[in-house]
């Protein structure tokens, strides 16, 4: 598998560079083009976007025929394009971490009782996570793990009964857990003899970690209690039985993975990490004015703090936010290579009737804030005048004091008709900005990946970063693993 620790799993552009000047670029990179993302997409219009595009770069980008369009981010650029547009173009698709499933892999066939109620996604992902586990288990000798955020169970009982392992899950929110314990009991099994799960929220507290070697200390003395029993569900018991101590997570949202790295890195008697990510978003903000980021856990390696530093003294406005999170946490291009010229109409029409929507909102003063409550229905987005009937058929007449008579509900139907027209010859800017975005999505993920990676490398851990996923279905691909 490709080691972060020798630059292998980085793109062979940067292989020779150092990964001080591998971060620096990638922040730089985001830093000059922020206006890509550092905005919310339905204020489209009152921000006039497309008026932070550099001139040059209109043209080309207003004529890309859809295969271009799809192709940009990529990196594919054409020979007649500005020197600055292929440039920049080049330079974000090199930068980003590869994300074609890792070609070593070998997907585990999951039991058909153990895969029912699984999506195909969620099917996907714990037929190549738990290969993945079972793996570093092997590696780090490891006969016992603690699946954290765990939600209904899935990833766990497949550890559990295909590998052989003692599995803990460790879930904050209660309904979950008993959702996990429902579906063991649904199986036929007694849920106290299978996996347990606890209700404990994870937290970066000296009692979190204390609860956590509790934890491992039950699951270290506690045999397998499915050895005994009839192999129902083909177990392969193939793990040897050692006493090291495995932490992993599938899809750990905001805080939750880097409070596992952070545990990790304090408990000794973890030997091994497999986690997946998502949601960076979520991770709390400590200040939203604080530049250039405003996370309480991004960034968290030095390196990456310091070239964070730097780059934003030439660009102090220069701000990581919940936006850039959002994006990073984004479909990767694989999806967005395979859309047709309807699906691009599709999504204009999508983004731009919210847009407009929020231009008349901002701008036309108190009565009319209960127009965007959201319109949600695919349908509502065929035409302008469907939307329109969606967002008034929402509204009850006389239900806001400030929209009282017939004549209210023409003036904002009307200005909301205006706006459109006003806008609609900016509407084929929404894709262009949107393919750029796309191009710099794994920039922006594979900075917060490399920033967790780091952190830990820092810490003396060896750390590794593989695509274990097919991106297109499942496209928080990204598995950080480490050992001690
Ligand atoms: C995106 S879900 C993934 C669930 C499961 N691993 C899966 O892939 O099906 C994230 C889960 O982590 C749980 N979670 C989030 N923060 C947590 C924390 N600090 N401690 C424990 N669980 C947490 C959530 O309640 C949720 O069930």
């Amino acid at each position: 598998m490709a080691s972060l620790g020798d630059f292998s799993c980085f793109s062979a552009n940067y292989k020779d560079i150092g990964i001080g000047d591998y971060v620096e670029r990638i922040c730089r990179v985001l830093a000059e083009h922020e206006w890509i993302y550092n905005f919310q997409l339905t204020r489209f219009f009152v921000e006039k976007v497309w008026e932070k595009l550099p001139k040059e770069w209109r043209k080309p980008l207003l004529s890309l025929s859809t295969d271009d369009l799809n192709h940009l981010p990529t990196g594919r650029v054409k020979d007649d394009w500005p020197t600055s547009l292929k440039d920049f173009v080049e330079t974000a698709a090199s930068l980003a971490l590869p994300r074609q499933q890792s070609h070593d892999l070998v997907a585990m066939e999951i039991n058909k009782d153990l895969a029912r109620g699984m999506t195909p996604k969620k099917k996907h992902e714990v037929s190549y996570l738990a290969s993945v586990i079972r793996d570093a288990c092997r590696k780090t000798s490891c006969s016992t793990v603690i699946d954290i955020g765990s939600g209904l169970g899935y990833l766990g009982q497949v550890l559990h009964h295909q590998c052989g392992v003692q599995v803990v899950g460790v879930e904050a929110q209660a309904s979950h857990v008993h959702g996990a314990q429902r579906r063991i009991k649904s199986q036929g099994k007694d849920a106290d003899a299978q996996i347990q799960t606890v209700n404990l929220k994870l937290e970066d507290t000296s009692s979190c970690i204390h609860d956590l070697e509790l934890l491992i200390n039950t699951l270290q003395q506690s045999p397998s209690k499915d050895q005994s029993q009839t192999d129902v569900f083909n177990r392969n018991n193939d793990v040897e039985r050692e006493n090291g101590t495995c932490m992993v997570g599938l899809h750990c949202c905001g805080d939750l993975c880097p409070t596992m790295l952070k545990m990790f890195v304090s408990v000794e008697r973890l030997k091994c990490l497999v986690c997946v990510s998502c949601c960076y978003h979520g991770m709390s903000v400590t200040d939203p004015g604080s530049r250039p980021s405003c996370f309480m856990n991004f960034p968290l390696s030095r390196t990456v703090k310091e070239k964070l530093k730097k780059v934003s003294t030439e660009f102090p406005d220069w701000q990581l936010n919940v936006f850039a999170m959002r994006l990073a946490a984004q479909e990767t291009q694989a999806r967005w290579s395979c859309q047709s010229y309807e699906d691009h109409l599709f999504h204009t029409r999508t983004v731009a009737y919210r847009a407009v929507l929020e231009h008349v909102v901002t701008t036309g003063g108190k009565g009319i804030q209960k127009l965007k409550r959201k319109v949600t229905r695919k349908d509502a987005f065929q035409s302008f005048p469907v939307y329109l009937d969606a967002v008034f058929g929402r509204m009850t007449l006389h239900s806001d004091e400030t929209v009282r008579t017939e004549e209210d509900w023409k003036k904002y139907h009307d200005a909301l008709q205006h706006s459109h027209d006003q806008w609609e010859e900016f509407f084929p800017y929404i894709e262009i900005i949107t393919a750029l975005q796309v191009l710099l999505q794994p920039v922006l993920e594979t900075l917060v990946t490399v920033d967790r990676c780091l952190y830990l490398q820092e810490q003396g851990l060896k750390t590794e970063v593989v695509p274990i996923f097919d991106d297109r279905i499942s496209p928080r691909n990204l598995a950080i693993i480490a050992e001690r």
